[in-house]
């Protein structure tokens, strides 16, 4: 194996912010040694100048890594986001420097699910309120307004992953459920499908929103819409805080309308723990309010580790870019007997051939090979039949090839 361009024990990783150790774990399995592993996140100098010799990257949301910060990384192969969103990244910047940036969308959904069940029990049983009493000295002990889940009907609107994981358990609990999204989704269970969200708002006793943020879900949640929702009926929002406009949930909630919410998430959160945190829906004795926490657990964490680390393995192994925030998708299974190169381009015309060219003069035969464009980047991924050794300049030619951004060679077959 040390005849690739860039042998594993030559790859040096870099793992900041206190990444968890499931993502050093599977990286030690895959073989990668050298890594580096600092607890928190890096003034921006300093990072800049440890990049310089650094193929892989690993960070999460506190490291931004800007166009200037990304232009030391002469070296750099791929960056793991260690976390679900990635706009602390310059995607397209990384995208043409042949860069694929890699997240853990979904490590989190069990989480997430979990918490708005716990939500839905305490909501029905009016535990908010009674909880904040008693630790005023209150001893509200009294039956009223305090209800099972068994039988109520969630109104999930979103099924996507947190959305369809979370009426499964629902049902478990005995719950009916109704579901509103734009896709048509097939229904899990006996969960049924709502027509149309204001159908969905009037049939159920509690609503929750799984919906991305998109201008389609911009403020889904108006005062209009809340007053479709049935009297007495609870709101659960933890999914992102536009998708429902914060004043008039305030008004409904004081109104009565609305017997209660639970919120973890809003129109403007934070930055950090030294921010204040401000809401109209402070000072309410029957919501719930969390920071932003829904999917935050250690299991979480665990599952991102791993998640992250194995799309970057998966990279740096076999050009896999499945699962990239900013880059081409291509994955080519693993073929016998074959040796892989892999070819970053800027997408104009005739790159194609003049790969293919290269191998041709040599009389070398292309085995598989795929290639996607998306009009900024071209990948392309080369199986070749057999044993084909740096030593022959290959690399170097498919390097020389006009509009080239990076190449690798990946693995070659055994010696046979
Ligand atoms: P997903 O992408 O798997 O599912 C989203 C679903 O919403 C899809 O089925 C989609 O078709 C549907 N949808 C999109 N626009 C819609 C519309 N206008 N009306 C109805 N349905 C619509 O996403 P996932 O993983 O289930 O996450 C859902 C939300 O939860 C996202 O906003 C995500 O950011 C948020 N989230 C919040 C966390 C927290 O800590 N509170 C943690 C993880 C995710």
């Amino acid at each position: 194996m040390e005849k690739l361009s860039l042998p594993k024990s030559r790859i040096k990783i870099l793992l900041l912010e206190n990444i968890h150790k499931s993502a050093v774990d599977l990286l030690k399995r895959n073989g990668y040694a050298n890594i580096e592993s600092i607890p928190g996140a890096l003034e921006p100098e300093d990072l800049k100048a440890r990049l310089k010799n650094v193929h892989i990257l690993g960070i999460r949301s506190r490291t931004r890594l800007t166009k200037d910060i990304l232009s030391a990384g002469e070296k750099l192969l791929t960056v793991g986001c260690f976390c679900i969103g990635t706009n602390q990244v310059d995607l397209r910047c990384a995208k043409r420097m042949g860069v694929p940036v890699f997240n853990a969308p979904y490590s989190n959904t069990r989480s997430v699910a979990e918490l708005v069940i716990a939500e839905i029990i305490m909501l029905f049983r009016g535990i908010p309120q009674r909880s904040w009493g008693a630790h005023e000295g209150a001893w509200d002990k009294t039956v009223k307004g305090a209800k099972e889940i068994r039988g109520k009907t969630l109104g999930i609107v979103g099924y996507g992953h947190i959305g369809s994981q979370l009426s499964v358990m629902a049902e478990a609990m005995g719950m009916q459920v109704r579901f509103h999204d734009i896709v048509e989704k097939l229904a899990i269970g006996n969960a049924k499908p709502c027509v149309s969200l204001d159908e969905l708002l009037a049939v159920s006793d509690v609503v929750t929103l799984h919906v991305p943020e998109t201008p389609q879900t911009k403020n889904m949640i108006t005062a209009a819409k809340l007053k479709k929702m049935n009297k007495g009926s609870f709101l659960i929002n933890a999914s992102r805080g536009t998708v429902v406009e914060i004043d008039s949930l305030a008004d409904a909630l004081k109104s009565g309308h609305i017997a209660g919410a639970a919120v973890d998430v809003f129109p403007k959160e934070p930055a950090d723990g030294n921010e204040k945190f401000k809401s109209p829906l402070q000072g309410l004795r029957n919501v719930i309010l969390t920071p932003h926490i829904g999917g935050s657990t250690e299991e979480a964490q665990a599952n991102i580790g791993g998640e992250v680390a194995e799309k970057l393995v998966k990279y740096s192994d076999n050009g896999s870019t499945l699962g990239a925030v900013n880059f081409v998708e291509v994955a080519l299974p693993i073929q016998e007997n074959t040796t892989r190169f892999m070819h970053i381009h800027r997408d104009v015309p005739g790159v194609m051939s003049k790969i293919s060219e290269v191998f041709a003069r040599r009389k070398i035969n292309i085995a598989g090979q795929y290639l996607r464009t998306d009009g900024e980047i071209g990948y392309v991924v080369t199986d070749v039949t057999g044993r084909v050794q740096v030593g022959m300049g290959i690399r170097k030619e498919l390097a020389a090839i006009d509009g080239t951004v990076r190449t690798r060679f990946l693995y070659e077959a055994p010696a046979t």
